[in-house]
Order: C-alpha cells, then sequence, then structure tokens
C-alpha cells in the first residue's frame, strides 16, 4: 500500500464513527500519526485500538469542536504528542431532519449551525494558526454534504444551510492561506453507510432499497469510498487543488 502519510501528523474530527473512523484508519494504514477526536471517549478508545491492531499509530483526544477551545486543545495535542499538525479533517457534524422550516425548533437550528459551522470555523482558525508557521505547511479538508450547496432535500433546511456554509467557508479559507501554505478543500458525501443516513426505525436493507431508487449509482456510498477522497485531497497528489468541493455522492445530487 502506498505510504503517502508516513511521519506525518493528522487530526480526524468525529473519528468515533461512520466516515471519522474509516477516514483515521486510511491515514494510519498510510503511515501516519493520527489523532482523533470526538465528544466521546469510548468509541474514539475503539478507534485506536482498531489502528493498533493494524500496526498503526493514534492518540483519543476527547474535545467538543462548537465549544471554545475544544478545537485549540486537538492542535495542542497533536503538536505536544507528535510534533507537527500536517494534515487536519473536520469531519464532526450533526444531522437533524424531517421537519420543514416552519415547524423547525430554534434548537435543532443552532445545535446544526454551532456543529457543522461555527465548530469548522474554530478548528479552521486554529489549524491554520498552527500551520502556517510550519516549514511544509499542511492540508485541511472540511467535510461537507451534497445537501446543501449541491442538491436539496426537504426537512433539511438547517443542515443544507450548515453544509453550504461549509463549502463556502473552505473556498474562503482556501483563497485567505494558500499563500501561506495551508492548502484547503472540502469533501461533500451523498448518502453513506453510516446511522447518520437511516431514516427513524430505517434498517440497512430498508434504507439499500430506498437507495437503489434514490441514487443514480444505486447504492449508498461507503465510508471507505469517502475516506479515498479525503486522503486524495490531503495527498501531494492533489498538491495544486485549492478550494475545490470534491462530491462523492454516487450522482445524487445529479
Ligand atoms: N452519512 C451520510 O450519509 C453523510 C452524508 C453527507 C455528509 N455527511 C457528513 O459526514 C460527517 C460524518 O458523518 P457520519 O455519517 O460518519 O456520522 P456519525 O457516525 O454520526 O459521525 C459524526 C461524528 O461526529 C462527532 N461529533 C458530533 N458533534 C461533535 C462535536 N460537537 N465535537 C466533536 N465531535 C462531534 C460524533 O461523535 P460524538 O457524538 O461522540 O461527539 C460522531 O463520531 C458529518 O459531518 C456529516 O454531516 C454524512
Amino acid at each position: 500500500m502506498a505510504q503517502r502519510f508516513s511521519r506525518r501528523t493528522v487530526l480526524v474530527t468525529g473519528a468515533g464513527s461512520g466516515i471519522g473512523r474509516a477516514t483515521a484508519l486510511a491515514f494510519a494504514a498510510e503511515g501516519a500519526h493520527v489523532v482523533v477526536a470526538g465528544r466521546t471517549a469510548a468509541p474514539l478508545d475503539e478507534t485506536v485500538a482498531l489502528i493498533g491492531e493494524r500496526g498503526g499509530t493514534a492518540l483519543a483526544v476527547p474535545a467538543d469542536v462548537a465549544r471554545p477551545g475544544g478545537a485549540q486543545a486537538l492542535v495542542e495535542a497533536a503538536v505536544g504528542h507528535f510534533g507537527s499538525l500536517d494534515v487536519a479533517v473536520n469531519n464532526a457534524g450533526v444531522f437533524r431532519g424531517g421537519l420543514p422550516v416552519a415547524d423547525l425548533p430554534e434548537a435543532d437550528w443552532h445545535t446544526q449551525l454551532d456543529t457543522n459551522v461555527t465548530g469548522v470555523f474554530l478548528a479552521l482558525r486554529a489549524q491554520i494558526r498552527r500551520m502556517r508557521t510550519q516549514p511544509d505547511g499542511g492540508a485541511i479538508v472540511n467535510v461537507a454534504s451534497n445537501i446543501g450547496a449541491h442538491t436539496r432535500v426537504p426537512g433539511t433546511a438547517a443542515y443544507g444551510a450548515s453544509k453550504a456554509a461549509v463549502t463556502a467557508l473552505s473556498r474562503a479559507a482556501a483563497l485567505d492561506h494558500i499563500g501561506e501554505g495551508v492548502r484547503i478543500n472540502a469533501v461533500s458525501p451523498g448518502a453513506t453507510a453510516t446511522t447518520m443516513s437511516l431514516l427513524p426505525g430505517e434498517t440497512e436493507a430498508g434504507r439499500a432499497e430506498r437507495m437503489r431508487h434514490a441514487v443514480p449509482l444505486g447504492r449508498v456510498s461507503r465510508t471507505e469510498e469517502v475516506a479515498a477522497a479525503v486522503l486524495y485531497l490531503a495527498s501531494d497528489d492533489a498538491a495544486s487543488v485549492v478550494g475545490t468541493d470534491l462530491v462523492v455522492d454516487g450522482g445524487g445530487s445529479l
């Protein structure tokens, strides 16, 4: 297997499950030292154990990216433990769907905007402040969604607004900081094989049947397929890719 990230330190938020865990495993398999973050310690420890079983190196750091200080603590943990922060993946996110705008509780709006937008802003700011001091700079990949900038789904206004903001924020930050050696991009997954894409009470078989018709590819994306896009954008293979938003959705937003 290619070792595109050997001797590099990679931070992945939301790495206790789903896309974030698959991404952390993929970076570790390519030689990275991985800092895995999320609010809950136990699933992070599981991710670290999975990486360790495969011969990789990882550190679990519980943190809430939506709270002041959370993002900064993650940068300090990466630098303090491994000596640098070379790649950051801002993947932590929440989804509260199902209600039209007129019925949307303010709490659902704030939860999604706080984590998905403010959380990414605070993370970006802390990460860029560190990376621009490093001789080799750094690369950042933000996880947005095809819901937002690329397509719309009924009952997902707050989530879509938050993820469209991630796309816009990624482009703006890329423009502001590429001259300082910090390269920023986004990945926009469509429905992916995690609990987030299950409707309330839906089984994986039920989701598979729904996706056969809803997605041109005929299925959800695998978490490893989204991770592969993240690793590409974070790698030197994408050295001249700046401010893009790579849609990985089986054609769901065409
Ligand atoms: N699955 C899909 O179909 C899909 C489609 C498009 C985009 N996405 C995006 O992909 C990303 C990963 O989602 P997923 O499908 O892998 O869902 P997931 O399994 O629910 O993962 C989300 C992770 O984010 C963490 N998290 C949530 N709020 C946080 C906070 N404030 N601070 C730190 N960590 C936090 C969660 O852990 P804790 O609860 O322990 O903090 C969890 O591990 C999200 O940004 C999501 O919006 C997913």
